[in-house]
């Protein structure tokens, strides 16, 4: 569902209940909700499951257990519980390729330190997986998409096109095998990135996927009420991505989210198409976006590549009306 569709549903539901112990709840668009137990422990939750994006049921599991622990990173917390979400259709498809992406979900937690509780099944034509995730955090260490400052830098950890890509390999322009240095980027868990984050000033945070890196720095920027200038030759691709570009196979979620982002980002008139559409590309496990004060950002890009992350400065942040410039 794409974000102008999530809004017009969003809208059905009574604006939300005032609780003091709901921390983050769903006004700001973050990657998950937050609810304070005690003064020094609050609860993080947020759930993702969707169709195999890969044709190999094994990291179709370990790229769905990434993504979904990505929301507990992405809020400066650390997951601790999982419930698996699955859909199948058991006359259809053997059992074993429903035991290889639970493998590949269960190795993914397992690297995480995440205990698997349990989980709910359901018979289905199309196959759906993901998880319900559970973390933990103090409540004055959270991030969210909502604190972004003038005069922060916005920093990208992972390559972006990883929806373009996976469509290119479904109508067979690429092979799977060609799909592989992709597929294991998103399948990398967010934490080694929150990890080395955490130790610098994180004024906001959130991670990319479905809305795309144009979609996911609107809602930040809506959130937080300030601009952005995104220059889109800094922004990384994914392996394989760049040479995809013309090829015609973004999926009708990056379409559908750059026709959405139209009235609130202004392109360079240089910027061709292709490029506008990778920027809204519609992803899965993407990298995190954090925006941090700009005197830290070369020594946060250095401690990443240290620890084997390798992000760029994508962006900055300025005054004014929410509003995205494009470069
Ligand atoms: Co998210
Ligand atoms: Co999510
Ligand atoms: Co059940």
């Amino acid at each position: 569902m794409g974000p102008g569709d999530l809004e017009k549903v969003l809208s059905y539901l009574p604006s939300e209940i005032k609780d003091p112990a709901l921390l983050v709840g769903m006004s700001t668009g973050d990657d998950a909700g937050v609810y304070r137990i005690t003064d020094d422990l609050a609860l993080v939750q947020t759930v993702d499951f969707f169709t195999p994006v890969v044709d190999d049921p094994y990291w179709f599991g370990a790229v769905a257990a990434a993504n979904a622990l990505s929301d507990i990173y992405a809020m400066g917390a650390r997951p601790v519980t999982a419930l698996n979400l699955v859909s199948f259709p058991t006359s259809k498809i053997p059992l074993s390729v429903l035991g290889e992406i639970l493998q590949g979900g269960h190795d993914k937690i397992t690297e995480a330190g995440v205990r698997l509780l349990g989980g709910h099944s359901i018979d289905d034509p199309e196959p759906k997986y993901g998880m319900a995730v559970t973390g933990l955090v103090h409540p004055d260490r959270i991030w969210t998409n909502a604190r972004a400052r003038t005069g922060d830098v916005l920093v990208l950890t992972k390559g972006i096109g990883a929806g373009l890509l996976t469509t290119a390999a479904k109508r067979n322009l690429i092979s799977e095998r060609e799909l592989t240095d992709a597929v294991a980027v998103m399948a990398t868990l967010n934490r080694g990135a929150a990890r080395v984050a955490s130790g610098f000033t994180v004024n906001a945070c959130t991670d990319v996927t479905g809305f795309g890196l144009l979609g996911h720095a609107w809602e930040m920027a809506r959130a937080s009420g300030i601009t952005m200038t995104i220059d889109s030759e800094k922004v990384p691709l994914l392996p394989g991505a760049r040479e995809l570009l013309t090829a015609g196979a973004f999926p009708g979620g990056t379409r559908a989210n750059l026709s959405y982002l139209s009235p609130h980002v202004v392109f360079d008139p240089d910027i061709s198409e292709e490029m506008r559409l990778v920027l809204a590309d519609a992803m899965t496990s993407g990298g995190l976006l954090l925006s941090i004060p700009a005197g830290e950002g070369r020594g946060l890009i250095k401690a990443l590549l240290d620890n084997g992350v390798r992000a760029e400065i994508v962006g900055e942040v300025g005054p004014g009306k929410p509003a995205i410039t494009v470069s």
